[in-house]
């Protein structure tokens, strides 16, 4: 069964619950991702940045202080929007979290006229890979060492405009 989630965007909060969120979501990307690619999820980022997008996940009706479950980014330029992160918190994993996450980022930038998603995901992220191609996306180019000596980067692309 599906479980019942609230997608929110952090401009949408106040200052203090803001900062509470993005500070949940730092501890988690640093659990996730090697020091070289843990991207600093700072205060700065809910004051105007107009362009990036961070969006976190809980669970509804969680009452004062929800947990977070999951988050996103992504920065907007023109029609095409470049998709740095998704991450669910471990022990959330494989309930379906990631693919309500994916769908709302689809459906909210189609939404908003956007014609392109892009990404960059490591060859040896398989669960991430398996999501993305669920989700319609397509591999496009492959780069070696792209983050590290030894790590492959796969770009990927979802066409927006064939969905509609
Ligand atoms: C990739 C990630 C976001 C998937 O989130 P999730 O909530 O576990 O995914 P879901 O339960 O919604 O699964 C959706 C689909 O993703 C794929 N998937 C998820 N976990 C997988 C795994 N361990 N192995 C293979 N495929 C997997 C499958 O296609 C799955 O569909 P299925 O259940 O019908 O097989 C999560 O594993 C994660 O946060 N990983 C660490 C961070 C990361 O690598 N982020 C991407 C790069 S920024």
């Amino acid at each position: 069964m599906q479980m019942d989630l609230t997608i929110s965007d952090i401009h949408s909060l106040k200052k203090d619950q803001a900062f509470e969120i993005l500070a949940q979501i730092s501890r988690v990307e640093k659990k996730t991702f090697p020091a070289n690619e843990a991207f600093p999820f700072g205060e700065e980022l809910w004051r105007k940045k107009p362009n990036t997008r961070v969006l976190y996940v809980t669970r509804a009706a969680s009452g004062a202080r929800p947990t977070l479950l999951a988050y996103a980014l992504y920065v907007r330029q023109r029609g095409v929007a470049l998709l740095h992160k998704v991450c669910v918190a471990e022990v959330y994993r494989r309930q379906g979290v990631g693919l309500q996450l994916m769908n709302y980022i689809r459906a909210r930038l189609q939404r908003e006229g956007c014609q392109q998603i892009h990404l960059w995901v490591d060859k040896a992220r398989s669960p991430a890979r398996s999501l993305y191609i669920r989700n319609g996306f397509e591999e496009r180019e492959q780069i070696p060492d792209y983050y590290v000596p030894g790590r492959t980067g796969i770009k990927m692309i979802l066409d927006l405009v064939w969905l509609c």
